[in-house]
């Protein structure tokens, strides 16, 4: 049999003929796709380390996040942060703009409206009022009287994505400030880039002035203070880090790691009544595919195409809490592994035996028993 010969315009595979203008079409497709991901790609990234398996990792995963009781169920809608007062009352800001709160008796209430689904952090000051970390509008004061901005730039540059907020007892506030680069709709760009956004700020109430106290942070999430006020301990969500900021004694003003290799990125820090920290830990990854966060191709392409990351993303699918002694050693993990009762857990904080869990997937404030759990 003669070998087939392709007319001019097609070109020759093993099998068949081609037209020539069908494979430049799937090249030029294939290039402007390329191009569109890298022209487009809305980060600049770098490889991130994922942490190694550490001591904390081989604490065994556990089911004990499932028996947390629902409260508010319905009432509140993604209460990233929650903070309770003397009376056990529990204060949370919610996606549709409200701080809530959530009685004793079990009634629900509409408290204070700032217009805004950007609400994060909120701290309850000795004054009684309430600091709410609003990741457009800045730092806010929240009173019976109303609402106040405290601050809203600094070093020149307007704050956005203020995150996390902890009153010291001489009135300061520190506040951190995830990325400096992506807003919180954007979050995870910040992690697919994985270059230093973060800040850590210190609002001063008598100059009223805002200062960075340190930059380069690596999603700077939530701020605690220690019992004694000699430090502070910052969460760097895709560092898997948590610092520790000398406020008194010799190393004041030093920086130095308090726990890293976490088993999740830190998100929110509470200081708990022992003297340990509670700390909420999310699910950054999805099973199988950590690869993208080397992979600098990976990255781009999901960047570009935004449901891309709602795949890559593993935070919808489990919780973790840990509980850290001030040596920053882990004493306690509760883990709900499959996300069956709540995924995507913020915060956790530990009021009269109990734990307060807040999440960005939840419908309700989890509250966990802490005595025979
Ligand atoms: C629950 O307590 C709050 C605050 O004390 C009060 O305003 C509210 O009326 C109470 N609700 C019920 C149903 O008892
Ligand atoms: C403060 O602003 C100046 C001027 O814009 C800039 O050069 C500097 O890097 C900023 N400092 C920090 C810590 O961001």
């Amino acid at each position: 049999m003669a070998p087939k010969i392709c007319p001019p315009a097609f070109v020759r595979t093993s099998k068949c003929c081609f037209p020539v203008a069908f494979s430049s079409f799937i090249l030029v497709c294939l290039l402007a796709f390329t191009t569109q991901v890298l022209f487009f790609s809305p980060i600049s990234p770098r490889a991130l380390d994922l942490p190694i398996a550490s001591s904390a990792s081989s604490l065994p995963t556990n089911s004990r996040l499932q028996r947390a009781i629902k409260l508010g169920e319905g009432f509140v809608r993604a209460p990233e942060d929650v903070c309770l007062d003397k009376e056990g009352t529990i204060y949370t800001a919610t996606r549709d703009g409200w701080i809530k709160r959530l009685h004793r008796n079990g009634s629900g209430e509409n408290w204070k409206m700032i217009d805004s689904n950007t609400l994060l952090g909120i701290t309850l000051t000795k004054e009684g009022d309430l600091v709410v970390c609003d990741a457009e509008k800045g730092l806010l004061n929240v009173g019976e009287e109303g609402i106040t901005v405290l601050a809203t730039h600094v070093n020149g540059s307007k704050i956005r994505f203020a995150d996390d907020v902890i009153e010291a007892s001489d009135g300061s506030l520190y506040f951190t400030v995830a990325s400096t680069k992506f807003d919180l709709h954007n979050w995870y760009l910040d992690v697919l880039e994985a270059k230093p956004h973060g800040l850590l700020l210190k609002y001063d109430p008598t100059s009223t002035e805002t200062s960075i106290v340190l930059d380069d942070l690596c999603f700077a999430n939530g701020v605690a203070l220690s019992r004694d006020e000699d430090y502070l301990v910052v969460c760097e969500t895709w560092k898997f880090r948590c610092l520790k900021y000398w406020l008194k004694g010799e190393d004041k003003g030093k920086t130095e790691i308090f726990i890293e290799n976490l088993p999740g990125g830190p998100d929110n820090i509470n200081l708990a009544p022992d003297g340990s920290f509670w700390i909420a830990l999310l699910q950054l990854t999805s099973d199988g595919l950590e690869f993208v966060h080397t992979s600098m191709a990976s990255k781009h392409l999901v960047a570009t195409f935004p449901k891309l990351i709602r795949i890559v993303n593993g935070v919808y699918k489990k919780a973790a809490v840990v509980n850290v002694a001030a040596d920053g050693k882990i004493i306690r993990k509760f883990d709900d592994p499959n996300g069956k009762v709540m995924s995507f857990v913020t915060s956790a904080l530990e009021w009269e035996d109990h734990l307060y869990l807040g999440s960005l997937n939840s419908n309700f404030v989890g509250k966990l028993p802490l005595k025979d759990t």
